[in-house]
């Protein structure tokens, strides 16, 4: 059975809403699942799961949430060759970097050696249900990569 570590960020709810979205559809897919705030969470804590998952927002001009700026510089340190990851979350195509964020982790994960089992997923502000139905592949991307 796949365990799988679900990190998010989110100011005005909708990255929560998404991480509880694909929580309970890795739960319902018979995953082990834990889920967890970024400001709340070591990094290190991707070491214990098959399956790593950033959902996060993008801020200022196209940075990082500022309550994920530890977590974000703890994880260049790790090691999770071996691991799988995937991104998504919502930002806004309003602005000029859109989604931003997510490349930056893509980035990072690529460094420390962890494997990319679907591609980002960048959601424009509310999801559709067209972008519930790329979330659930999204999930399943990730399962059939472990
Ligand atoms: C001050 C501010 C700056 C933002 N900057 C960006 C940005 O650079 N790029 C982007 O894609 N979205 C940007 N956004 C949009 C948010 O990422 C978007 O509203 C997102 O859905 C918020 O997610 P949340 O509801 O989980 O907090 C910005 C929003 C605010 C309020």
């Amino acid at each position: 059975m796949a365990t799988v570590k679900i990190v998010w960020a989110s100011m005005s709810g909708r990255n929560e809403q998404i991480a509880n979205f694909l929580n309970e559809y890795f739960m319902q897919k018979g995953a082990i699942v834990d889920m967890s705030e970024v400001s709340q969470t070591d990094a290190e804590d991707f070491a214990n799961y098959d399956i790593d998952v950033v959902v996060s927002y993008t801020y200022h001009q196209g940075e990082l949430p500022d309550e994920a700026a530890d977590f974000f510089e703890d994880l260049k340190t790790l090691d999770l060759t071996g691991k799988v990851y995937g991104l998504t979350g919502s930002s806004s195509s309003k602005h000029k970097y859109f989604g931003r964020a997510l490349d930056y982790y893509d980035e990072v994960f690529q460094q420390i050696g962890a494997t990319k089992g679907s591609e980002i997923l960048k959601i424009d502000e509310d999801p559709s249900a067209e972008d519930l139905k790329k979330l659930r592949q999204f999930a399943d991307d990730l399962l059939a990569a472990v």
